[in-house]
């Protein structure tokens, strides 16, 4: 079938198994592999991207229910060469260790900035509750969002 929808900014239409997962579509047909699987079953956060500005789980979404849709990567965050604050702040903020959480992290921090400019802790812990990290005790991730959301307040928000 024709699916039709926003990837990074970009207008796509193309012809794909509505039963194919969003993850293997990003990762096989448009080379974006930021997007990581780990579970495969919506369970550990790793292939998190937006759609329509909300964080999902790109192994449980499928093709055929991308019409219309808008949809951002972690590699849709740097499309103008520069890194977006939150990449900024996880990198300076020591966040990103393996660095396999990383990307689904950072669009699920996107997500909760979108929404919300001021964050707790507590409501920066729960936005990024679905996305599992082997490597720490999730103390300078928090550090960076905050980081990022402070910056993006003094710039006017984020975008
Ligand atoms: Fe999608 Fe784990 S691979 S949530």
């Amino acid at each position: 079938m024709i699916v039709t929808f926003i990837l990074n900014g970009q207008p796509v239409s193309k012809d794909l198994d509505p039963s194919r997962r969003l993850i293997d579509v990003l990762r096989e047909d448009f080379l974006l592999t930021g997007a990581k699987e780990g579970c495969g079953e919506g369970e550990c956060g790793s292939c998190t991207i937006l759609m329509d500005g909300l964080p999902v789980h790109a192994c449980m979404v499928l093709a055929g229910q991308l019409d219309g849709h808008r949809l951002l990567t972690i590699e849709g965050l740097s499309a103008s060469g520069e890194l977006d604050i939150l990449q900024q702040a996880f990198i300076e903020n020591n966040a990103v260790h393996c660095g396999f959480c990383t990307p689904g992290m950072i669009m699920s921090a996107k997500g909760l900035l979108l929404q919300n400019p001021d964050p707790t802790e507590e409501e920066i812990r729960t936005a990024i509750s679905g996305n599992i990290c082997r490597c720490s005790d999730y103390r300078q991730i928090v550090m960076a969002v905050k980081d990022a959301a402070a910056r993006l307040r003094a710039q006017g928000g984020a975008r």
